[in-house]
């Protein structure tokens, strides 16, 4: 075998001293094309057959290992050698094989790991099998190979959330067998150590006794958490089989499952989701447009929503300034941010070093001068107006000319906000959902006068926080609230048409949202819907259909689950219906002359994701929003939208309403 050589337009190898490195090479994140495994395959079996190689390594090219099977082939049916074919061929060589994990092994990528028969991983390489987010399970030995390294238990656990884990992590399960700074050197002196080992086959491993309590708690856990996900469903069923049954059947049944789910309706729904992910990312006028460096963030207000803020700044690394009204406000605050990572540091998420190390970077104190040093400053206060734009006019003087600010309003104008400042292009939306620091979701507004720069500062910070930014532009409510609202206009249509609260919430929670818009509106509380009702009163079209159910709660003193009573009551906390509020309904009924009809819940489903979606049009009409997906985006992550459903305007292209 020659020194260099290419197997295909993706695989090439080198012969080092016996070891033959084999490198996959697909730009950007190695996904295993057709080409691929065809040269992979290609070359294991050359090397079996050739005297020079002794063992071999398989690594990655660039920032990857393998980024998993190419999501684009998966609505073509699978061509050979299919991937099941490639990881036999790796795990019954002859010869050693040795992964040398340079970076993310995601699915398929992992997969092809746990048929190496010894793993080195490079400390900054992440592992996972995130199937499920895709809508399908493992295909090429996953669900059985994964267990026989970790234990049943963990396998559950890992493979049903999709969830991915660190190099560090991955040895301490039992993934890896070595973690290296460079792992292809390591993987290379492993080869050679252990050429004349017989190889230790993932595949023929017991898997490892566990107590079965154990077990059907963890999987337990899986299910309720799985939340009508076929695939999370499917995932456990598979990789508690491992321990009962041969690899073989394991294998066969893992293989037919992954092939029925890849052609589901959820798994399509969830592709768009997964490529809606990059699109948004991609955003039109900021080409080549460099941000700003951030290294110190301003967080302006403690509440739950600032102290959320810089809380999710912290574990990003920034150094932040929080910074309140008075001494009291501001130790309450740091109360409050220390209350946060107090319990990261319990569940596990921190150590005891993250969390002095996070303490060490903050500073909350009252003097506004402090955000002079600041190259970003959020203001999270009381939404109103005026507190707001009194604020920005003192940020506007304090501030270094390069520094951008964002305001995190829910609700008011941006525009006007910026205006009070002599630089309104240096400002931006950053809207962030609570808690902020769990929620994925943050809407980046871009302002009429924002400037590009600053745009793509507010994006790289948000995507530094690990979250998922969509950009829109000004209107009431962006995109986000601006569809929760039509959502709640339509909710209650429905009931004054017919359906009662707990019928709607039944039919949505069905549908797959984690709670219904009733016993949403009441746990957000129904207050300040109720004074933007009272704000747009004026100028309300009185033609246009207006139900005043909401207004009588109110005026009731029913402000939700806060006040013990809204739409529903809650005595004890649980959520109950309330016949004082089923009177309501039917008196407000009458009083217009409305018949109440029965209503079934794929009527219920279809009118308000209908109504979603029409308001989603207008937002794309209106240059609100830049495309379609960026809007289930936001109502996915942002809103409890079924990420399997594949979000609003997904559905209504695809007409599939129930
Ligand atoms: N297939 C096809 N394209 C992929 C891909 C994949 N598995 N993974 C990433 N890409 C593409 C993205 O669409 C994007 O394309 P674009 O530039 O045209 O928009 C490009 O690669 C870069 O992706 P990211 O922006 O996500 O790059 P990052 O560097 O931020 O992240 C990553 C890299 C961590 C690998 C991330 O892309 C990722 O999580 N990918 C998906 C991993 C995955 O789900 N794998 C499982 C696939 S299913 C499977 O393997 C089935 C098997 O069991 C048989």
């Amino acid at each position: 075998m020659d020194e260099a050589i290419r197997f295909s337009e993706t695989v090439s190898a080198r012969l080092e001293d016996g070891v033959l490195v084999v490198t996959l090479n697909n730009p950007p994140v190695n996904a295993i094309s057709a080409d691929m495994r065809a040269g992979l395959l290609d070359a294991v079996r050359q090397a079996n057959s050739d005297q020079n190689v002794r063992a071999l390594v398989i690594t990655g090219a660039g920032k990857a290992f393998i980024g998993g099977a190419d999501i684009r082939e998966f609505g073509q049916p699978a061509t050979e050698p299919t991937l099941p074919t490639v990881v036999e061929a790796i795990e019954g060589s002859g010869k050693q094989i040795v992964a040398a994990i340079n970076g993310a092994a995601l699915g398929g990528g992992l997969e092809i790991a746990l048929a190496c028969h010894h793993r080195v991983a490079g400390s900054a390489a992440t592992l996972g099998l995130p199937e499920v987010k895709l809508g399908i399970v493992p295909g090429a030995g996953g669900t059985q190979r994964l267990p026989r390294l970790t234990g049943v238990v963990k396998a559950v656990e890992l493979i049903s959330s999709g969830r991915t884990v660190t190099a560090r992590d991955a040895l301490s399960l039992g993934i890896v067998d070595e973690v290296a700074d460079d792992p292809v050197k390591g993987a290379i002196s492993a080869a050679r150590d252990q050429s004349a080992k017989l190889p230790r086959r993932t595949g023929a491993l017991a898997v490892p006794a566990e107590d079965p309590k154990a077990i059907e708690d963890g999987a337990a856990k899986a299910l309720s958490r799985a939340r009508g996900s076929e695939a999370a469903i499917e995932a456990v069923r598979l990789v508690r089989s491992a321990g009962e049954r041969s690899l073989a059947d394991g294998l066969s049944d893992e293989r037919a499952t992954f092939l029925r789910l890849r052609d589901s309706d959820q798994a399509k729904a969830l592709r768009h989701v997964f490529f809606a992910e990059r699109a948004a990312a991609k955003v039109s006028g900021l080409e080549g447009v460099e941000p700003r460096k951030v290294e110190i963030v301003g967080v302006v207000g403690s509440g739950l929503m600032g102290s959320g803020i810089a809380v999710a700044a912290l574990d990003a690394g920034y150094r932040v300034i929080v910074v309140e009204q008075t001494d009291e406000a501001a130790a309450k605050g740091l109360d409050r941010i220390t209350g946060l990572l107090d319990r990261a540091l319990k569940s596990g998420r921190i150590d005891e070093a993250g969390r002095s190390g996070r303490l060490e970077r903050l500073s909350v104190g009252s003097s506004m001068e402090a955000l002079a040093a600041a190259d970003l400053v959020i203001e999270a206060v009381f939404d109103d107006l005026q507190v707001k734009s009194e604020l920005f006019e003192k940020l506007g003087r304090i501030v270094r000319p390069e520094t951008v600010l964002a305001t995190n309003t829910s609700y008011l104008d941006p525009d006007a906000i910026a205006a009070v400042t002599s630089f309104p292009e240096r400002v931006c939306g950053l809207h962030f959902f609570s808690p902020a620091n769990v929620m994925r979701l943050v809407e980046v507004v871009r302002c009429a006068r924002t400037a590009p720069d600053v745009l793509a500062t507010g994006l790289a910070f948000a995507r530094r926080l690990k979250k998922l930014p969509v950009v829109c532009g000004v209107c009431e409510g962006f995109i986000g609230n601006r569809i929760f609202s039509a959502y709640r206009r339509e909710a209650e249509f429905l009931v004054e048409d017919g359906a009662s609260p707990q019928e709607i919430d039944a039919a949505m929670e069905n549908y797959g949202f984690a709670m219904g818009p009733f016993a949403v509106f009441d746990l957000a509380g129904l207050e300040i819907a109720w004074a933007r009702r009272k704000r747009q009163a004026a100028t309300r079209d009185p033609s246009e259909r207006y139900v005043e159910i909401a207004d009588r709660l109110c005026e009731m003193g029913r402000f939700g689950q806060k006040t013990g009573r809204g739409w529903y009551t809650y005595p004890d906390g649980k959520r109950t219906v309330d016949p004082e509020v089923t009177a309501l309904i039917d008196a407000c009924r009458a009083a217009k002359g409305i018949v109440p009809r029965q209503i079934a819940a794929a009527e219920i489903a279809s009118r308000l994701l209908s109504a979603m979606a029409a308001e989603g049009n207008a937002l794309l009409k209106e240059g609100i929003a830049e495309r379609a997906s960026d809007i289930d985006l936001v109502l996915i992550n942002g809103y409890g939208f079924p990420a399997y459903r594949g979000g609003p305007m997904y559905v209504s292209q695809q007409g599939t309403h129930s």
